[in-house]
């Protein structure tokens, strides 16, 4: 696949030079007066076939001026065509370092040891030159360029925020989304063409991650978003647990409700399954964009993703304390969500040694078994009696709801996030939402015997 499309690039290279080449070779060969002296031109602006030697010398001045624009454009060209080659000759030779360790994730002992795994950071990026913010801790933080090599995705053609992009050199590969026109939207929509534009840069920039420089699996960051100091460290552990149980679907760095205060900071080894799908820092596997691409929606991509057709009730690893953090205020939605939520979910500090340590309680079987009888063994008790700091005991303890009204009051009232898309609840699982207050695990649950979501509860 690499091989064709680098021998294709080779072959169009060589085309552009011969052509530029030829072009050069006939106007240098040319006297600009003489050889177009008499030569009868057809222009509509004088009428057909009228003879035009009163303006030939000026008509034929901006016709070398327009070939010579037309031979920069192909210099530009192809000096960006060359750097595409570029990138995709030192991806390739990457992947082939690799090899020993890609061939070994195919087999199922390794998958318990995915030390040569490669694992690619894809950063969306557009107008913001901010972007820096999100680069500088990603290099601070990786542990291997050949395991973790970065590609950052622009779109919007920013040339400020393009120049920070290319300040880093070779520690980044940058793409850029080649269609930046306008999409055109229903009319209800105009004020959502940012969340339109946002989803063809994800398809495009995903297409190139698993098409063009043939990954298997990518972790996708946002330009507004700052990783922890563990950001690697856990997703390559997590890694094995996606590849061998299909049950899950992403792994995501954030808490929907991983405010100070919602959180116990003495658990950051903590690590749940949500049904509900976070983004933010997330990892999927090649498999999932082959099933997900041809359907690609043109808007609204995560809330998409969210929606039963296409999440066929699997999960995601999600952990206590988020490993980003959003600063993107400015953004295509509003600042209201931001200043209300975002900027109060906490940012991990610790390093967890994720890879060292045994999640195998993260197999949905097992997970499940232990999840149905601590929910479910737990006490149940009024949000008054939780916030008059009364209980005694070191809990758990569980609030109930049956209602999507009953469950909206209730996290309301607690402070937590109290939206339901596609009738899941952000961070939920089987429909219970866990937190910790004061040091008490809590749990918001459905009643015992929780079958299924209901979408249409919202
Ligand atoms: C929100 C979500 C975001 C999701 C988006 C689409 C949060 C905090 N953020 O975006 O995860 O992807 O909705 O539903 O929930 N971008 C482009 N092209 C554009 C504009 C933006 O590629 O024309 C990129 C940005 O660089 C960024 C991403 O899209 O990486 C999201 O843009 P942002 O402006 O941060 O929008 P949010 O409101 O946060
Ligand atoms: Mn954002």
């Amino acid at each position: 696949m690499l091989r064709k499309r680098g021998s294709l690039i080779i072959c169009g290279t060589f085309l552009f030079i011969a052509w530029n080449a030829i072009l050069i070779f006939v106007l240098l060969g040319r006297s600009p007066i003489g050889k177009l002296d008499n030569v009868e031109l057809t222009d509509p602006r004088y009428g057909e076939g009228q003879y035009m030697s009163a303006n030939r010398d000026t008509e034929y001045g901006n016709i070398i001026k327009d070939l010579m624009k037309v031979i920069n454009a192909f210099e530009t060209e192809l000096e960006s065509q060359n750097r595409i080659l570029l990138q995709i000759l030192r991806h390739k030779s990457m992947l082939e370092e690799n090899k020993i360790g890609n061939a070994a994730v195919k087999n199922a002992s390794s998958v318990k040891n995915p030390s040569h795994v490669v694992i690619p950071i894809l950063v969306m990026a557009c107008n913001r030159v901010t972007v820096k913010r999100c680069l500088d801790k990603l290099l601070e933080y990786r542990p291997s360029a050949e395991l973790f090599p970065i590609i950052v995705s622009q779109d919007c053609g920013h040339a400020e925020t393009a120049n920070v992009i290319a300040s880093y050199g070779s520690q980044l590969t940058h793409i850029k989304q080649p269609d930046l026109s306008d999409i055109s939207v229903p009319a209800s929509h105009r004020k959502f063409q940012g969340y339109y534009k946002i989803s063809r840069h994800y398809h495009w920039a995903l297409n190139q991650v698993f098409k063009t420089f043939a990954y298997s699996s990518v972790i996708v960051v946002e330009d507004d978003l700052e990783v922890a100091p563990d950001f690697f460290e856990y997703f390559k552990a997590l890694y094995p647990l996606l590849k061998s149980d299909p049950t899950l679907w992403c792994v995501s760095a954030w808490n929907d409700n991983g405010k100070e205060g919602y959180i116990d900071p003495g658990k950051s080894s903590f690590l749940y399954r949500t049904d509900f799908f976070p983004g933010l820092g997330w990892m999927l596997l090649k498999e999932l964009w082959l099933e997900l691409e041809p359907k690609w929606p043109s808007s609204f991509w995560d809330d998409w993703m969210r929606n039963p057709d296409q999440r066929k009730d699997r999960s995601c690893i999600r952990p206590e304390i988020s490993r980003t953090l959003t600063f993107g205020r400015k953004g295509v939605s509003l600042g209201q969500f931001y200043d209300k939520y975002l900027r109060f979910i906490k940012l991990n500090t610790e390093f967890v040694p994720f890879t060292k340590m045994d999640l195998s309680y993260l197999e949905q079987r097992k997970y499940n078994e232990a999840f149905e009888k601590d929910v479910y063994s737990a006490p149940v008790v009024t949000a008054e009696e939780l916030q008059s700091g009364k209980l005694s005991g070191p809990g758990p303890f569980r609030l109930q709801y049956s209602s999507p009204e009953s469950f909206k009051m209730l996290a309301r009232n607690l402070g937590l996030m109290d939206d339901l898309k596609s009738g899941v609840p952000r961070a939920g699982y089987r429909g219970v939402v866990s937190f910790f207050l004061r040091g008490r695990q809590i749990y918001i649950a459905p009643p015992a015997g929780w079958k299924q979501y209901d979408p249409s509860w919202s």
